[in-house]
């Protein structure tokens, strides 16, 4: 018996409603902040992702699904949809548009991480991106249509954790103050932090074991040492979000797992679903259009992760409509009989009813039993003797009635009783 393949799940009818409550709000949502639709390929160039995203990060080095193709290419499923997202801005001369471009997208992600709860190595994500001006009210409104995106999806208890990590001015001088601290306390740190201390400082902040808690806790923070116009937006973001109301909480640790941001970083977490609490990231990546061979274009960015917000939906109860189910059912008796039940329920379907029929000559009971569990409103039974009074009769489930209803007004007769029929 094969399986799906570990890290993967199928997304079951019974989940169906919740993906479909979301996108309904995520194409609700981006109209009213002036977003359109972009669908990328799900696959790019490897080195759009080592440029883009960064040799040295856990991604690239870990988690990429990279292939070669048949004609010898270097293939990567997206890890992400940042950096997609800005190669087909600048290879469709987006720039000549009004700025900010705002562009959305709701597609699969591919990450070989080690499965655990709310962590797959396929999950969907609603990603948006606002590309072309440097501006922290920018930051607050793709804040916002965040924020705005789970509270209109009924969640509670979130926790918006912001923090700026500088720009290419001050960076370096903030990862030479991270270096300066950690020197002499080699012994003190995990493995993991030692690698981190050569090839990726600004992780160090990141590291979730025990020991290394406390250093991390002293360690200097970038907010202290950011160069005056990182502060400066950093500021202006801060007084924004206030304007709007959002309420947020500084995280100085708060650095991403991906090398292209600058200044404005930040994650939403939800409380009861483990610990991969992180629902949704972004931040500003100034310089990445400029990283992957593009001109110098500023762009911020959100990523929602779909199936971590349907965890939490669950954990807090979230009710959504449910699937559309048939309203009638057709369920026949002999030959002709099918044939005109088969006609009848696509003149229903024109009609604008939900309607479905049987299948495989079961009995009549048997058809009975199975419209019970369909659970439709109305069976409509079609034998030999009515068919030749051009009648049919309706059993309205419920209450076991039943009436006959001459076929001709049929349409007519179910509009008068069941919801749509145009
Ligand atoms: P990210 O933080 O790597 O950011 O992913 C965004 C969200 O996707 C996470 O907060 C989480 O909800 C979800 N997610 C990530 N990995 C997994 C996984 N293995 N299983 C389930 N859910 C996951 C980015 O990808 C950036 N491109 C976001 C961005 C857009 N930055 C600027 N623009």
């Amino acid at each position: 018996m094969y399986r799906a393949p570990r890290g993967t799940r199928d997304i079951l009818p019974q989940d169906q409603p919740y993906w479909q409550f979301i996108r309904d709000q995520i194409r609700r949502l981006s109209t009213l902040y002036g977003y359109e639709r972009l669908d990328t390929p799900l696959f790019e160039e490897t080195s759009l992702f080592t440029r883009g995203i960064g040799a040295s990060t856990d991604i690239v080095e870990k988690e990429m699904y990279t292939f070669q193709d048949k004609g010898g290419d270097s293939i990567t499923l997206l890890p992400e949809a940042t950096a997609s997202v800005m190669r087909a801005y600048l290879e469709h001369g987006m720039y000549v548009l009004p700025q900010p471009v705002k562009l959305y997208s709701i597609l699969p992600i591919f990450r070989y991480e080690r499965p655990q709860a709310g962590r797959f190595r396929q999950h969907y994500q609603f990603n948006y991106e606002a590309i072309g001006v440097q501006d922290p009210a920018l930051d607050a409104e793709v804040i916002s249509l965040a924020w705005r995106f789970y509270k209109d999806l009924g969640l509670r208890g979130l926790n918006l954790q912001l923090n700026s990590i500088g720009d290419q001015n001050c960076r370096p001088i903030y990862i030479e103050a991270l270096i300066n601290y950690y020197q002499g306390k080699e012994g003190e740190i995990c493995t993991d932090c030692r690698a981190r201390l050569k090839r990726n400082p600004l992780r160090l902040l990141d590291c979730k074991n025990e020991g290394c808690q406390p250093i991390i806790e002293a360690a200097p923070k970038s907010l202290d040492l950011l160069c005056p116009e990182c502060a400066d937006h950093f500021a202006a973001l801060g007084e924004q979000l206030n304007l709007l109301q959002i309420p947020y909480q500084l995280n100085h640790r708060l650095v991403r797992g991906l090398d292209y941001y600058t200044k404005t970083v930040f994650e939403v977490w939800a409380p009861g679903i483990g610990a991969q609490n992180a629902i949704g990231g972004g931040g500003r990546y100034d310089g990445l259009a400029k990283e992957i061979g593009g001109r110098d274009t500023p762009a911020i960015g959100f990523a929602i992760g779909l199936e971590r917000v349907i965890m939490t939906m669950k954990a807090q109860g979230v009710q959504v409509p449910p699937w559309p189910r048939p309203q009638i059912f057709l369920a026949y008796h002999g030959s002709e009989a099918k044939e005109e039940g088969l006609r009848l329920v696509d003149r229903l379907r024109e009609a604008g009813f939900r309607a479905i029929m049987s299948f495989g000559d079961r009995s009549l009971k048997a058809q009975m039993r199975e419209a019970d569990r369909e659970g439709v409103e109305y069976t409509l039974i079609l034998g030999e003797e009515e068919r030749r009074r051009e009648e049919i009769t309706a059993r309205e489930m419920t209450t076991g009635q039943e009436a006959q209803v001459e076929i001709g007004r049929l349409e007519e007769w179910l509009r008068e009783r069941l919801e749509g029929g145009a």
